[in-house]
């Protein structure tokens, strides 16, 4: 009997209307286009409006995907959603978007895993899946990161956007195609060079994203290039065999170094920093979802996401379009 995979089968995405220039930004704090677009190829972030919370964006994600999908709301048998910033302390963020698309079949929670929150929830809804338990999951990344960036600190507000990207993982015995191998890691040991002050939970306290950007950047290609390479033994494949690279958007020059070192053609990377910045969990599924509405990625095509974060938490997965 052909064992059961999980493919993504549709992808959506949803960006807020109000973007945030380089030029905003150097009237509030001593910056310019210039040293951002260099030191990290950001042009342009979008910013969530004051009312509009992670599930909000999260929703309107999975809404515009299930727009182009056939599948109903109440086919959905799990919803993970992968976010640092929740609506509340509880209930997880991931219910309160179950409510509002009406997917009143789904058990949903929250991972929360950082830049690589996406990675670690769809590797974890691939493992339902293949257990038997989940036909139908909706993995999304959402966060509104604009709301824990320090606005006077040029050192990290130039860096980060908000927005939600969102994927339907199906079942499937076909054969060569679906999520192939996984790879994820966490270093506890390195939680202090990306991190809150503070913020919900124990700590009671409101905190702003810390960063010691060299050392991040760092440990960034370092670990997201080896985790690509693991990935791909894993599943009995090599470099060569890529056909579309999508990781987590930090910056223009990690992407790149990431690629230099993997001697990967640049054209084979999705990029998306220029217009999103960092979007943390959302980064990956708004760049998948890019791909696919402009038709970058062929079925049969081998894709890897690869992403790194705060924890430090970091991985890649492997699959078959
Ligand atoms: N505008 C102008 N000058 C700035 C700004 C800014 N926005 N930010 C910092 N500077 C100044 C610094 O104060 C410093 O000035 P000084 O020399 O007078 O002290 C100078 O620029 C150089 O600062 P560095 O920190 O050395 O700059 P660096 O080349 O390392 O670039 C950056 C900083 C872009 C943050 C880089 O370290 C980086 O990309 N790190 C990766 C971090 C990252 O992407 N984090 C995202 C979260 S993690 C993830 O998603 C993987």
């Amino acid at each position: 009997m052909t064992a059961t995979r999980s493919k993504i089968s549709a992808t959506g995405s949803y960006l807020p209307e109000k973007i945030l220039t380089n030029a905003d930004l150097s009237k509030t704090v001593e910056t310019s286009d210039a040293w951002i677009v260099d030191r990290t190829g950001i042009k342009q972030r979008h910013i969530a409006a004051p009312e509009e919370l992670t599930s909000d964006i999260a929703s309107k994600a999975a809404l515009n995907l299930l727009s182009k999908s056939n599948i109903k709301p109440e086919e959905i048998d799990l919803i993970i959603l992968a976010t640092t910033t929740p609506d509340l302390t509880f209930p997880a963020t991931a219910t309160t978007v179950q409510a509002k698309i009406g997917a009143k079949n789904a058990f949903a929670f929250d991972i929360q895993a950082v830049c690589s929150g996406f990675v670690f929830a769809l590797s974890t809804a691939d493992n339902f899946i293949k257990s038997g338990q989940v036909k139908n999951a909706l993995v999304i990344g959402a966060d509104t990161l604009s709301r824990i960036v320090d606005w006077n600190d040029r050192n990290t507000c130039v860096l980060f956007g908000d927005g939600a990207g969102a994927v339907l993982l199906q079942a499937t015995t076909e054969d060569n195609c679906g999520i192939i191998a996984s790879d994820l890691h966490s270093d506890g040991t390195l939680n202090n060079i990306l991190k809150t002050t503070g913020g919900v939970a124990s700590s009671q306290t409101s905190g702003f994203i810390e960063m010691a950007g060299k050392e991040v950047f760092k440990h960034a290609v370092e670990k997201m290039s080896k985790s690509v390479l693991s990935v791909l033994e894993k599943s009995g494949l090599t470099i060569k065999d890529i056909n579309l690279l999508v990781p987590h958007q930090a910056n223009a020059r990690i992407l790149n170094a990431v690629a230099n070192r993997l001697e990967l053609d640049e054209s084979k990377v999705v990029i998306t920093v220029e217009n999103q910045a960092n979007t943390s969990a959302a980064s990956i599924p708004l760049a998948l979802d890019l791909a696919n509405s402009q038709n970058k990625i062929k079925k049969g095509d081998l894709v890897v996401l690869e992403a790194l974060g705060g924890g430090l938490t970091w991985g890649s997965i492997a699959l078959r379009w």
